[in-house]
């Protein structure tokens, strides 16, 4: 089965990393949020991935040349939402695809995502359902889709994780949506793709999880660190480590206290510093500072 990976994003709610680093390249836990999504999807079968790349998309393209596989990448020259996006890399056969977000990490089983005569659709419950797609079930069967609606008749969120039995019928909706000129925020949303299928009678079931990680904004982004962290790391005599803590290749670090929950990436100096709960990007040098909850950038200025 083919697998679309959207991954052309802008990614506003973590700049301003995200001028410099394409939002799905930031690191969780040691390694791009990207090989998070990608090991899992080679590892359950999936024979192609195809990346939909806009904004800083070479970084994807020379990110995958780590991974093996069958990779084919499409460029979204307009950014008019998610729905365009996934429509520049679906076939016109009756062939299913999975698409993932390039901001959600998933631990599912994989083969729970597939049906000859169906679509599926992951869906979890939230908090904040307005920020989110939402769905209205009965029993598995959804009934209906509302995106990002002020008042949502349920707090069942689209998570990020879709199935489709046949490529032709979505892209036909999506084309549909486009020519119909329907948007939602502006945007080309799959979500409203999704009622035109139904309208057509197509199927809908809910794959409902627990758990799932989400990157696309700080609080999240560091909340999946914390939760994905393993203790991985050398020993740095003079530096007390409190575990879970990653620390990548090439690092200098001296008098310090790292951890809980800290991820730094490969060649980064950490002198006199005091941090938990964070995220430091590759190259960072850093002096004489004590910190919680912060995404630093490399060149060690940049927070959030
Ligand atoms: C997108 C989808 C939305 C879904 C969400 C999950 O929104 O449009 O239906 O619930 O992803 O993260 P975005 O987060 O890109 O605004």
């Amino acid at each position: 089965m083919k697998a679309i990976l959207p991954v052309a994003g802008y990614g506003t709610r973590l700049r301003p990393h995200t001028d410099k680093i394409q939002k799905t390249l930031l690191p969780i836990a040691g390694k791009a949020t990207l090989d998070h999504i990608v090991e899992p999807l080679l590892d359950s079968g999936v024979s192609e991935i195809t990346f939909i790349i806009g904004h800083l998309g070479d970084q994807v393209v020379s990110h995958m040349k780590k991974h093996t596989g069958r990779f084919v990448y499409i460029e979204q020259k307009e950014r008019l939402g998610l729905g365009h996006a996934v429509l520049q890399g679906l076939a016109d056969k009756d062939e299913p695809v999975l698409v993932q977000l390039g901001d959600t990490i998933f631990d599912i089983n994989l083969d729970d995502m597939r049906a000859p005569d169906r679509n599926i659709i992951a869906v979890g419950e939230v908090d904040d359902p307005s920020r989110f797609g939402i769905v209205e079930l009965e029993g598995k069967r959804i009934t209906r889709f509302h995106e990002k609606v002020k008042n949502p008749p349920s707090n069942l969120a689209i998570t990020g994780l879709y199935y489709f039995y046949s490529q032709r019928k979505l892209k036909r909706a999506i084309e549909q949506l486009i020519a119909r000129d329907i948007r939602t925020k502006g945007e080309y949303q799959i979500t409203d793709a999704f009622s035109i299928m139904l309208e057509q009678g197509e199927l809908f079931e809910a794959y409902l999880m627990d758990e799932w990680y989400d990157t696309g904004v700080p609080e999240t982004y560091l909340e999946t660190n914390r939760k994905l962290l393993k203790p991985d790391h050398d020993e740095y005599p003079g530096t007390l480590i409190n575990e879970p803590v990653h620390i990548g290749k090439g690092c200098t670090i001296e008098r310090s206290v790292i951890g809980p929950f800290v991820t730094v990436m490969d060649n980064c100096t950490l002198i006199d510093c005091n941090i938990s709960d964070s995220i430091i990007l590759e190259g960072a040098a850093l002096e004489g500072q004590k910190f919680s909850h912060r995404i630093v950038a490399g060149d060690g200025s940049e927070y959030c």
